[in-house]
This record gives C-alpha cells, sequence and structure tokens, in this order.
C-alpha cells in the first residue's frame, strides 16, 4: 500500500461515511440486525452504535461455519469488495436458513445520463477510493448470488446523483 492508501484514505472513507446522509441511510436497515451478526467490511465502526456485534475478515473467504449467522450485514461495501459475486456467495453460504442479508449500498442509477456519468467516472474514482465502483447493479449481484430479496428500497440520498443512489433492504437464501 502506498501513502495514499495508508495515511489519507482511510479518514477520507471515514469523512464521507460519516455524512449525515449515509447516517440517515444505516438507521433505516441497521437496527434490523439481530441474533448472530456478521458485518462484512466494517470500515471505521460506524454501525457499532447499533449495538451489532462484528468480525474482521475477508469477504471473499469467510472464515466460518456453513449456517452460522442469523444475519449477515453490508453498508456501503458492496461497491468496494473486489470479487463481489464470490462474497455474496460467501454470505449466502454463512447464513442460517432463513437468515437476513441486510444492505445499504450505493450503485447504478436508475436514470440515463446519471448512469452514463456514473461509467464515465467510475475508472478514476475506483481508483482513488480504495477500489469502490460507482455503477454496480446492486440488487442484480444479491439475486445472482443465491438470494431472494424480499424488501428492497432505493432513492438518490443527496444532491450528488452519481455517487448517491442507495438501495437498502432485505435478502434471504433462495
Ligand atoms: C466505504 S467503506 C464502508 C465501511 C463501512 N461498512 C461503513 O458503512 O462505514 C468500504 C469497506 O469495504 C471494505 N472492503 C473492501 N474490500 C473488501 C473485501 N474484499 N472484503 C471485505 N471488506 C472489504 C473496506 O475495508 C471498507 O471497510
Amino acid at each position: 500500500m502506498g501513502l495514499y492508501e495508508t495515511y489519507v484514505l482511510p479518514g477520507l472513507t471515514h469523512w464521507v461515511c460519516s455524512h449525515k446522509d449515509l447516517s440517515k441511510q444505516r438507521k433505516k436497515v441497521v437496527p434490523r440486525a439481530k441474533g448472530r451478526v456478521l458485518e462484512v467490511g466494517i470500515g471505521s465502526g460506524l454501525n457499532l452504535p447499533f449495538n451489532v456485534d462484528f468480525i474482521a475478515l475477508t469477504g471473499e473467504e469467510i472464515p466460518l461455519e456453513n449456517h452460522s449467522a442469523d444475519t449477515v450485514l453490508v453498508t456501503y461495501t458492496l461497491c468496494s469488495i473486489p470479487d463481489v459475486k464470490k462474497a455474496l456467495k460467501e454470505m449466502n453460504r454463512v447464513l442460517k436458513p432463513g437468515g437476513e442479508l441486510i444492505f445499504c449500498e450505493h450503485g447504478k442509477a436508475p436514470d440515463d445520463h446519471i448512469r452514463r456519468w456514473q461509467d464515465r467516472v467510475n475508472p478514476v474514482w475506483t481508483k482513488i477510493s480504495g477500489g469502490c465502483h460507482l455503477n454496480r447493479p446492486i440488487p442484480d449481484l444479491i439475486k445472482e448470488s443465491g438470494f431472494d430479496i424480499r424488501y428492497l428500497e432505493s432513492a438518490y440520498s443527496s444532491p450528488l446523483k452519481i455517487v448517491s443512489f442507495n438501495y437498502w433492504g432485505m435478502a434471504v437464501c433462495g
């Protein structure tokens, strides 16, 4: 890791993730987490005030047994995991039958002109943001990884539309 990734990026990520618009989004889903909770991509721990237990790990290889978690929680993390489908399949594997994937993520916007800007800016954005992608189709990725989405909402969370189209909800193993 270079100086930027070591000294600048963690503070920058914390600053961005602490924004009031994102805190408002977290409040909509994080309190739903219950039982044995696995949080993937804990960042600077911004979800901890919601009393969530956590384990630090790499999403693509979760060191837990099959069917060992009641809830998997991901907030603003599926944008950054390099092999996001592999990580989602791991989340599916560790969830108990009937367990819930609770998510709050940003991704691909529904408006053509915003989406075109997301696609244009994404290559540079990914480099400066620690691997974050602006344009991932979050619900499709979740469904393609074996989940059945039971609850889904989406909306822009701020006027800066290319970075703020949010998807939040709950899915269970399909
Ligand atoms: C934008 S931060 C969000 C942090 C936190 N979830 C939040 O809501 O504030 C993205 C997070 O994804 C994590 N991440 C990136 N690649 C990962 C991987 N392969 N497995 C697990 N987490 C990963 C980063 O370490 C970082 O904590």
